[in-house]
């Protein structure tokens, strides 16, 4: 499929189109787009009544767009490909939805739940919840880094620097799996509940998990922000449980995916593995390598306040337009050799985001977690090998393999 479409005139290829993403994100026509058509426009044909986009391709222009929210905005629509993939209102309910200013004062209260010395507070907690884990795979031969590892460890991660039982854990990743499916149907099968019901009890939980913080205060994320205060105004209920959604979808899928492919493209060149098995200390390193090789989500949208021109193409108002973080991150101007794993590559990458008011307010986090995580199974399982070539996740949005089965070696 991708053979043919290097042939087809550019205008006719629809990125939109899941046949194309089979394989995760389609490589091949990104760096045709890059260098024949840096702004693109695709008709989402095959969604219906989902909107075209433009997509953006090249890491300069994905800074450029990423900084200027005022021509660039994530309040007049929806911020993912799909408007129906969660509701507008609730997309923009959650700060990534918004513009300046609403959204830099509801960032401003967030980001006291962030700081180093909070993060730093967590480590421990991490690393527990990491060997607990590992441990419960003791004596079996074979497992599943992605169920049996990733998703059990990043959801109570998340849960816990919130404050919210682990009971809830599956609630909360059912949440973020389904909204971040975008095309997906074994992660959004039919018949379990839409995401709608899904926000509903979770927003639920969250107006009830508040009032207890309320009467008594704890030292999580959850009671930091009922307390939190600037200008003398608080955060209303609404806010803090879209706010604790958005985390929870946010380190959910995100380190999870980061992890298998990390641990995928690893089982896959065995001498890289080794490497880092025999120099823990390169892994952090390692980490920002296989987040620009495979940043976790494949896009974020933006939609038009005025009229642009790029590349010689009009950008009309309304128009959407897509930063397609898996193009810039391979864009050959900035990266040499981009298709190619090197753990001991230094460079910066777009996978958090391109900087401006919308930058990844977990970095931190998903660093400590991801350090944690690739050094805890590398010294547990120093020999892993893959059981399978496992399948990609076909989404717009979640860029990661649905699973990744390894026998113990
Ligand atoms: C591998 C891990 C992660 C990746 C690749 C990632 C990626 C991203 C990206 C691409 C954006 C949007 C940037 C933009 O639109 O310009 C973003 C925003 C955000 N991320 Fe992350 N993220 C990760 C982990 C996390 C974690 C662990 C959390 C929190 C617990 C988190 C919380 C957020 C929030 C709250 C925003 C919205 C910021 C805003 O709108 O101002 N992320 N992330």
């Amino acid at each position: 499929m991708e053979t043919e479409l290097m042939t087809v005139p550019v205008e006719e290829i629809d990125l939109g189109d899941l046949s194309l993403w089979v394989d995760g994100p389609p490589h091949a026509i990104f760096d045709r787009l890059r260098t024949e058509a840096p702004i693109h426009w695709s008709e989402m044909a095959s969604w219906d009544g989902e909107p075209g986009f433009w997509s953006i391709t090249c890491a300069e222009d994905v800074h450029a767009v990423s900084r200027d929210w005022e021509a660039f905005s994530s309040e007049r629509g929806g911020i993912l490909a799909a408007d129906h993939s969660v509701p507008i209102e609730f997309q923009n309910a959650m700060f990534i939805g918004m513009d300046p200013p609403r959204h830099d004062r509801i960032k401003a209260l967030f980001q006291r739940g962030f700081t180093p010395k909070r993060i730093a507070a967590h480590e421990d907690e991490i690393r527990a919840i990491t060997l607990r884990v590992l441990d419960q795979l003791e004596g079996r031969t074979e497992f599943d880094l992605v169920a049996d590892v990733a998703q059990p460890v990043v959801g109570r991660v998340i849960g816990s620097f919130l404050g919210a039982p682990e009971e809830d854990d599956a609630m909360w990743a059912d949440f973020a799996n389904r909204g971040l499916a975008l095309g997906d149907d074994e992660l959004q099968p039919e018949g379990e509940g839409t995401v709608l019901e899904l926000i509903e009890k979770g927003v639920m939980r969250v107006i009830e998990m508040a009032a207890e913080r309320r009467e008594t205060p704890t030292d999580d994320l959850t009671s930091l922000l009922v307390h939190a205060e600037v200008d003398g105004e608080r955060l209303e209920d609404y806010e803090i449980a879209s706010g604790f959604a958005l985390l929870v979808a946010a380190g959910n899928d995100s380190t999870k995916a980061t992890y298998s492919s990390g641990m995928l493209a690893l089982l896959r060149e065995p001498e890289q593995m080794q490497r880092l098995v025999e120099n823990p200390e390169m892994i952090p390193n390692a980490v920002e390598e296989f987040l620009r090789l495979f940043p976790a989500f494949a896009h974020f949208r933006r939609t038009a306040t005025r009229d642009v021109e790029m590349h010689g193409k009009t950008i009309r108002e309304g128009d959407k337009v897509i930063l397609w973080y898996p193009a810039s991150n391979r864009d050959e101007t900035v990266y040499a050799c981009p298709h190619q794993m090197d753990i001991e590559r230094t460079t910066d990458h777009q996978a958090f985001g391109a900087g401006g008011r919308h930058f990844c307010l977990g970095t931190a986090l998903a660093r400590l977690e991801l350090g944690i995580l690739f050094t805890e199974t590398l010294k547990r399982y120093p020999s892993l090998r893959l059981a399978e070539e496992p399948d990609a996740v076909r989404s717009l949005f979640a860029n990661q393999p649905r699973s990744v089965r390894v026998t113990v070696g």
